[in-house]
């Protein structure tokens, strides 16, 4: 343990509302990595370098200053739910905001009209998803479209992308209030939850059989203002009623990026472990959050099935002929902000433990290093048995 550790008091997992589901999240395992941050923190800021879900600043922004940064747009808002939102007077209720939703939707002209609460047959049922995906041929006359012209018929009926579009709509609203975060959290945690998807956003399930048809119904009937509604209620009891004390703050940046501007710390990188890249799971949070009108990935001239955003980011991480250069990038990045690191890796990673620490030495070589390691079940996030396999996890820590 590091010396301006031993003086510092330890930090605690806290409680903090779920979020999202996300694949490799470490909010299971948070007291190991809390631990391993104790044993090398000092008292300046911590840096979460590869944020994700957002879990560690769920699980100490109370205590600590969290420096939140990810590629993805979307991570910095589920961040900054745990860590700078909060109430004031004016804040909206869940019933003011779903009203504003309501209203939009009153005022616009359905392109479709069919619903999932009708008997259909399996055929019936597959023509009725194809009439909705096929909307994204068509025009829209008002702006905030992007989840029903694209994403009809896919992880959400028609009708629940009209209430996604609508919510959406009506938190830009409150894109400077200090719940605007919370506000758009709670979308994310319905688009989940109303998703027949298997937990993220790389491939939805077509209706093959009759039993997958019934599972999938039973998401198509889910309703996307119940679960907006019951997260943001959670959130409103959780957030402090007045603006927090610590400087936190949360980047989009690549990780190279974000080391060169922190002003040193401790940092806890958690990378990716493996070849699937994050921007290609979760492109819907992607563009539910800039809602920039992105173009689709094309495949021999036609839109893929996953409907991707085109151009996404491609991780080093997540590339076998990259990974040990972006590991080096990292640890040089620790060593010139003279941080202290809290590596997070599994053993199914792209790069064994020993490699790893071979590269983590030849840069970091005035450090003390130390490996922590335990054993915990892994979300691989299929619907199969092989949900949970038994995976170590371990950290690595680098500190002077
Ligand atoms: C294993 S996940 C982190 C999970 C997080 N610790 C949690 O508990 O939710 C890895 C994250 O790295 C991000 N990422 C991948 N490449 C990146 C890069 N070059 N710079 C910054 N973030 C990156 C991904 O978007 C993903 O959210």
């Amino acid at each position: 343990m590091s010396a301006s550790a031993q003086a510092l008091r330890c930090l605690k997992v806290q409680e903090y509302p779920s979020l999202i589901k996300y694949m490799g999240s470490k909010s299971k395992i948070m007291g190991f990595v809390v631990e391993g941050i104790n044993r090398v923190r000092d008292d300046r800021p911590i840096c979460d370098l590869f944020s994700g879900s957002g879990s560690l600043s769920g699980a100490i922004g109370q205590q600590a200053t969290v420096v939140s940064n990810d590629i993805q747009a979307y991570s910095g808002l589920l961040a900054d739910t745990y860590n700078r939102a909060y109430r004031e007077k004016s804040t909206p209720h869940a019933d003011h905001l779903l009203h504003l939703a309501g209203e939009i939707l009153r005022n616009r002209k359905p392109k479709l009209t069919g619903n999932y609460s009708r008997d259909l047959s399996l055929n019936a049922f597959n023509e009725e998803e194809e009439r909705q995906r096929a909307l994204i041929d068509q025009d829209f006359d008002y702006e905030w479209h992007i989840f029903a012209k694209n994403y009809s018929g896919t992880w959400w009926s028609y009708e629940q992308c009209l209430w996604i579009d609508a919510l959406r709509e009506v938190a830009e609203a409150y894109k400077c209030a200090p719940i605007y975060p919370a506000i758009m959290s709670s979308l994310m945690f319905a688009m989940a939850y109303a998703s027949q998807g298997t937990g993220h956003y790389a491939q939805y399930r077509d209706a093959k059989t009759n039993s997958s048809y019934r599972d999938i119904l039973i998401y198509r009937k889910r309703s996307i203002a119940h679960y907006f509604q019951r997260k943001y209620n959670d959130i409103l009891d959780y957030v402090p009623k007045k603006p927090v004390i610590y400087d936190h703050r949360s980047t989009a940046l690549d990780f190279k990026d974000c080391l060169q501007k922190f002003e040193g710390g401790t940092v806890y990188a958690d990378p990716p472990y493996c070849f699937v890249h994050y921007s290609r799971f979760y492109h819907a949070l992607e563009t539910l959050v800039l809602y920039d009108f992105p173009k689709l990935q094309l495949q021999k001239g036609k839109i893929v099935k996953g409907r991707y955003r085109e151009n996404r980011h491609q991780s080093p991480f997540c590339i076998q002929s990259q990974v040990r250069g972006a590991f080096q990038d990292l640890f040089e990045g620790v060593k010139n902000s003279n941080s202290s690191l809290v590596l997070s890796y599994s053993n199914t990673g792209m790069i064994s433990l020993n490699e790893l620490l071979d590269i983590c030495k030849s840069v970091l070589s005035k450090r003390n290093i130390e490996v922590l390691t335990t054993d915990h079940e892994h979300m691989t996030m299929g619907r199969k048995e092989d949900r949970q396999r038994s995976v170590k996890e371990g950290l690595l820590l680098a500190y002077v």
